[in-house]
C-alpha cells in the first residue's frame, strides 16, 4: 500500500545555482502559488463556511505568501539571494525581481478583491452564485451579440500605403526583400567596399556567430531598404520602376525621434537616358501629391556611396507653410527654417550597375535614379505626433485616434 503525504510548499534552499535549477525552482514556486490561490479562491466563495472562517482562511493565505517577516515571497531573498555565490548574485536578484514584479501585484489584487467577498454573509454569496448560474447557463437572445472591435490601419502602414500609392499611379511596381540580409546586398553591392568609412554611418546590428563565413555572406539586419535595389535588378531586366516599403534596423537607442526598428520606402527607376531632370520632376510631383500642391521642393548636395551625384530633398514645411513661424511661436518641426528634409536620393552610381551588369544593366547603356525615405518620420510630421515611440507601444487609446 502506498501512502501519499501532502506537505505544504516551502521555498527550498538551492544546492547549485545552475540555470536549470533556478528555472525549476521558479516554476515550482509559481505552481504552488497558482494552486494555492485557486484553492483559496474556492474557499472564500463557499457559502457553507461562515464569514469569520472565510476571512480567517484568507488572512492565513495572505500571511503565508505576503507576510512581512515570514512570507514565502520574502523567503526568496533569504534563501536564494543571500546564499548565492557572488558571481550569480546579480542574476538571481534579477530573477527574483522578475517573479515579484509579475506575481506580487496579482496576488495583492486577488487578496484585496477576495477580502470583500469573504466578508459577505453566506446568503449574499448564495445569491451571487444564483445570479452567476443564470448568466452562465441561459442565453438571453434579446441582448445584442458580443461585437469584436473593428481594427484600423496603423498610422505607419497608412502613410506607407499612401506614399506607395502615389508611385503606383506613376507606373511603379512594389518589390520587397528580406529583413535579415547579407553583407553583400546591404553594403558591398551598394558600393560600400569592406572597411569603407561610409559603413560607420549605418549603425549596423550584426547577427552573431558569422565570423567563419566570408565577409560578403555574413548576416545582419538590413539597415536600409536599398539592398532590394540589387535583388530586384538581379531578377528583372531593365527598364524597371519600383518602390520598396519595408522594415529596417539600426543600433539606435529608442527616444522621441529614434527607434532601433523603423520603416523606409525606397525607389528605383532604371532605363536608357534617365537624367537628374527625371529624378527632380518625379520627386517634385510625388511631394505635391503627398503634401499638397503648394509645397516647393529643394535639392541639396549630399553623399551616398550608391548614388552619384547624391542629394537630400527638402520640402517647404507643410506645418508652417515655409515661414518658420506658427503665429508668434517658432515652428518646431522645421526648426524655424521653413524647410523639412524628407529623403535621400541621387543618380545610381555606375559601380552599382557593375554588380548586375550581366542582367542587362551595362553602365554604358543604362542610367537611373534612386531615393529612400523614412516612413515613420513622415507619419510623425503628417499626424503631428511628437513621440515616435507611441507608434510602437500598441496602446489602443493612441491607435484609436487614427481609426
Ligand atoms: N539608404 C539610405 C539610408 O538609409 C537612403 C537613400 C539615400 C536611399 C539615397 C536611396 C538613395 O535610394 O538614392 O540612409
Amino acid at each position: 500500500m502506498s501512502v501519499q503525504i501532502i506537505v505544504a510548499y516551502t521555498v527550498p534552499k538551492l544546492a547549485d545555482y545552475s540555470e536549470r535549477e533556478l528555472d525549476e525552482a521558479v516554476a515550482h514556486f509559481r505552481l504552488a502559488l497558482k494552486t494555492e490561490s485557486s484553492e483559496i479562491d474556492l474557499k472564500v466563495c463557499d457559502p457553507a463556511l461562515t464569514p469569520a472562517v472565510r476571512q480567517d482562511l484568507l488572512r492565513k493565505f495572505r500571511d503565508r505568501w505576503l507576510g512581512r517577516k515570514s512570507g514565502l515571497f520574502g523567503h526568496l531573498n533569504d534563501l536564494w539571494l543571500k546564499n548565492a555565490p557572488p558571481d550569480r548574485k546579480k542574476h538571481v536578484g534579477q530573477l527574483i525581481n522578475e517573479v515579484k514584479q509579475t506575481d506580487l501585484p496579482q496576488i495583492e489584487q486577488l487578496v484585496k478583491e477576495r477580502d470583500l467577498i469573504a466578508r459577505q454573509s453566506s446568503d449574499a454569496i448564495r445569491s451571487l452564485q444564483v445570479f452567476d448560474d443564470v448568466t452562465t447557463e441561459s442565453v438571453d437572445i434579446t441582448l445584442p451579440g458580443a461585437r469584436r472591435p473593428i481594427g484600423a490601419e496603423h498610422p505607419i502602414l497608412k502613410t506607407s500605403r499612401e506614399i506607395v500609392g502615389v508611385f503606383q499611379k506613376l507606373g511603379y511596381s512594389v518589390a520587397e526583400g528580406p529583413v535579415v540580409e547579407t553583407d553583400y546586398y546591404n553594403f558591398e553591392a551598394l558600393n560600400f567596399p569592406p572597411n569603407h568609412p561610409a559603413r560607420d554611418t549605418q549603425d549596423t546590428l550584426f547577427i552573431a556567430g558569422q565570423g567563419a563565413k566570408p565577409q560578403r555572406e555574413r548576416l545582419l539586419l538590413r539597415t536600409h531598404t536599398s539592398p532590394v535595389q540589387i535583388r530586384t535588378m538581379e531578377k528583372m531586366r531593365p527598364p524597371i520602376r519600383i518602390v520598396i516599403p519595408g522594415v529596417v534596423h539600426r543600433n539606435d537607442p529608442p527616444d522621441a525621434s529614434h527607434s532601433p526598428m523603423f520603416n523606409q520606402i525606397e525607389g528605383l527607376a532604371v532605363d536608357t537616358n534617365i537624367t537628374f531632370g527625371d529624378l527632380k520632376g518625379t520627386l517634385d510631383y510625388a511631394m505635391k501629391a503627398l503634401f499638397g500642391s503648394s509645397v516647393k521642393t529643394h535639392f541639396r548636395p549630399s553623399f551616398f556611396p550608391f548614388t552619384e551625384p547624391s542629394a537630400e530633398l527638402y520640402v517647404t514645411c507643410f506645418i508652417c507653410g515655409g515661414s518658420g513661424k506658427r503665429g508668434s511661436d517658432p515652428c518646431r518641426p522645421c526648426k524655424q527654417t521653413g524647410w523639412i528634409e524628407v529623403l535621400g536620393c541621387g543618380m545610381v552610381d555606375p559601380n552599382v550597375f557593375e554588380f548586375v551588369k550581366d542582367n542587362g544593366y551595362d553602365p554604358k547603356r543604362v542610367s537611373g535614379f534612386a531615393f529612400g525615405m523614412g516612413t515613420d518620420r513622415l507619419a510623425l510630421l503628417k499626424y503631428g505626433v511628437d513621440d515616435l515611440q507611441l507608434f510602437f507601444q500598441g496602446d489602443v487609446r493612441f491607435l484609436e485616434m487614427f481609426g
